[in-house]
């Protein structure tokens, strides 16, 4: 575990570049000063007030099939959440991978390949907001699970409970479970409500989601097939 970094995330990649990570390798800090989100945002916690980590996975299956990866680690983080706080409290996915709790923002992740020819894979980032304080998030889009009023949490038993599931979930993933797919939209929030949905170049679009593909894209209920961007809930976001 590291005090401070720039970011769990950019260590990592430069490990598995400089050919010194090998999978499952895991970057832990305590405080980021420079944490990266989706779509070139910035991700800030003060310090031990969240729980930021960088994992290397390299998946077995053939690169082209990678696109459901960012939303099964998202599954993976879904499943360690609930066994820690337990199925009473309002978890939810928002696509591709937040974390929702009580229909806000509570974790993110951030997928990135890594172009080293002799171990291709995808180095994940995940940041979870454990006991920020409501002045302390970072739009009102967002909280923690201190906020959401979920006692003291033990990070250490997360994060083993999180790098279990996603050894479970890819294993399953790599066998070829037709069922990842339904499980997902069993937690998706996205799925089913009125979107707003931008994407990189600026092009919005509005309109229903309706379902995900095994590729892990968004479909609209316009006709839209969307592999990234960036998602509104409509009702719950308004
Ligand atoms: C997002 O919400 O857009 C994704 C946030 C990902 C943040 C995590 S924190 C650990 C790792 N290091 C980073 O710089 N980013 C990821």
């Amino acid at each position: 575990m590291l005090e401070k970094t720039g970011s769990t995330q950019d260590d990592l990649v430069r490990l598995v570049g400089e050919g010194k990570a090998v999978s499952g390798d895991v970057v832990v800090a305590e405080y980021q000063s420079a944490g990266r989100g989706r779509l070139q945002r910035e991700f800030v916690a003060p310090p031990g007030s969240a729980l930021l980590f960088s994992s290397f996975i390299t998946p077995r299956e053939n690169k082209g099939e990678w696109g459901w990866l960012p939303l099964l680690a998202s599954q993976a983080v879904f499943a360690a959440l609930q066994s820690q706080i337990g199925v009473e409290y309002k978890l939810s996915l928002k696509w591709p991978n937040d974390v929702l709790l009580n229909d806000k923002k509570i974790a993110g992740l951030l997928c990135e390949r890594t172009n080293s020819s002799a171990s291709p894979g995808i180095v994940i980032g995940i940041g979870i907001n454990v006991s920020m304080t409501k002045e302390q998030l970072p739009t009102p889009l967002a909280s923690s699970l201190t906020v959401e009023g979920i006692p003291a949490i033990n990070r250490e038993a997360l994060i083993v409970s999180i790098l279990q599931n996603l050894t479970v979930y890819l294993k399953r993933w790599e066998l070829e479970d037709q069922k990842l797919v339904q499980e997902y939209r069993d937690i998706s929030s996205t799925l089913g409500s009125a979107v707003l949905v931008e994407m990189p170049g600026g092009v919005k679009y509005q309109s229903k989601a309706v379902d995900v593909e095994k590729s892990g894209s968004l479909i609209l209920e316009s006709g839209e097939v969307v592999s990234v961007g960036d998602v509104i809930h409509m009702r719950a976001d308004e």
